[in-house]
């Protein structure tokens, strides 16, 4: 199977096949005719863990794409390796697959293998049904993964998706130009060519911006960290002053007060941090958005180079309007979190700029404080209180220069996204081929 090569199957809602190209018949070994009409399990390969497929279609059902490897079967016995994106289209699905060469491939094996044992022996041993024996593989799946670092399937999955269509587009960069193509065929080359360059660029923004995203989460982390004992500190910095209440009362009082702001800050910190999360959440579902909708368009442009080569017949064009549809969907899901990305980092800019005023706020009281503690002279006990705070503030503050530079960073990473422009450039290419 070549690198630049893709499969391509449409299905019913139940998963019986509709539509297939030219890759998929040679590769699987199967007439046209004999996987029309056939279930897709058809290709399934024994290896297979039945908890793949439970987690496929239980998105799939909910309405979301997915994306898993697959072992699949060839006619004669053989086997080949996938990954394959699937999205909900219509009145049934559509599917795009590639040859893995992602860096999480060699994982998923390993992954699979165990599920597959795990699913045999409940079968084997203790007689379990195979719908049972799919749930208790999923969850094998699940667990493996969160083992490995991963939260859940979902996580996995939006981060392999992208890395198996960068990894992928890195080796076939040209594959689909036809300089010499006219007509129908050269208008969905074109489109695909102008759409392919837009999400490419949306990608590497992207990717600078997970970068800075991730520091952010770190160095708030960091932060909070110092916050947390700042509090620490702060309290006892409290406690030691209602030793002295009777001698210097306006201790207390300075201590009371400033202990307000960097409560204030731990909350703010506190926010800022679940902020960089959800953001973080937000990035990585835009980014398999933007990667799947880049492979539904580079199949449109496949379709159209196969055509030209006369690799297959014209006809294959009339899937090019339903890869539209399909790239026109998850346009259409990405500027719903472009706008809640682009809403979160003016709120994420906010916290930074609130969390440095009120540390500020901090210092100016611990100044004041330390003053009234030389000034009543009150004391060894108040000196030992005074200095973990003192040295707790000084890193503090490298730390906050950080984060707001970071901030700073992240806010003009604002990702311009204009969905209208994007629907115009499927607009065209959906068009195209009703001339031929
Ligand atoms: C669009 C689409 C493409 C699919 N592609 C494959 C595939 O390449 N290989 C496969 O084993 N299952 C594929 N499936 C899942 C099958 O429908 C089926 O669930 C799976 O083979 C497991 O078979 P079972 O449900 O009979 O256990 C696909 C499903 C859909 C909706």
């Amino acid at each position: 199977m070549g690198a630049e090569e893709l499969f391509f199957s449409t299905t019913d809602r139940r998963g019986v096949i509709r539509q297939g190209n030219s890759v998929f018949v040679r590769i699987s070994g199967y007439p046209l005719e004999e996987l029309v009409g056939a279930p897709h399990n058809t290709v399934r390969h024994p290896d297979m863990p039945g908890g793949v497929f439970r987690l496929i279609w239980d998105r799939l059902t909910a309405g979301r794409s997915v994306g898993a490897y697959m072992k699949n079967r060839t006619r004669d016995g053989g086997s080949y390796w996938v990954f394959a994106a699937i999205s909900p289209l219509h009145d049934g699905y559509v599917s795009v697959r590639m040859a893995p060469c992602g860096p999480r491939f060699e994982l998923v094996k390993r992954v699979y293998a165990q599920a597959s044992r795990v699913e045999r022996e409940a079968v084997l041993r203790d007689g379990m049904n195979r719908h049972d024996a799919a749930l208790l593989g999923m969850a094998e799946i699940e667990a493996s993964l969160w083992k490995r670092g991963y939260a859940s399937y979902e996580e996995f999955m939006l981060q392999a998706l992208p890395e198996e269509i960068s990894a992928r587009s890195q080796r076939t960069s040209t594959a689909y130009a036809r300089p010499d193509a006219r007509g129908s065929i050269a208008e969905v080359l074109s489109g695909t060519g102008a759409l392919d360059e837009v999400l490419d660029e949306l990608v590497g923004r992207l990717a600078a911006y997970q970068k800075v995203g991730n520091e952010l989460a770190s160095t708030s982390a960091k932060v909070l960290d110092i916050a947390h004992r700042l509090n620490t500190s702060v309290a006892a910095a409290q406690r030691a002053s209602e030793l002295v209440a009777d001698s210097a009362p306006v201790l207390v009082n300075v201590a009371r007060v400033m202990a307000k702001p960097m409560d204030r800050s731990v909350a703010s910190l506190e926010r800022l941090q679940a902020e960089c999360g959800r953001l973080r959440d937000d990035v990585a579902h835009l980014r398999f958005q933007i990667s799947l909708a880049s492979l539904y368009n580079d199949m449109a442009a496949a379709f159209a180079a196969e055509v030209f080569d006369r690799a297959a017949p014209p006809e294959s064009l009339t899937a090019v309007p339903l890869l539209c549809d399909a790239a026109g969907s998850c346009i259409e899901e990405m500027s719903e979190q472009v706008q809640r990305v682009n809403t979160s980092l003016h709120d994420v800019a906010n916290l930074v700029a609130e969390t440095g005023t009120l540390l500020e706020e901090f210092r100016r009281f611990i100044g004041q404080w330390r003053n009234l503690v030389l000034r009543h002279n009150a004391g060894p006990a108040l000196g030992d209180a005074v200095r973990p705070i003192d040295e707790e503030i000084s890193v503090s503050w490298e730390w906050m220069e950080l984060l707001r530079h970071l901030g700073g960073q992240y806010e003009s990473a604002i990702v311009p996204f204009d969905p209208a422009f994007l629907q115009t450039h499927l607009d065209k290419i959906r068009t195209a081929p009703a001339a031929l």
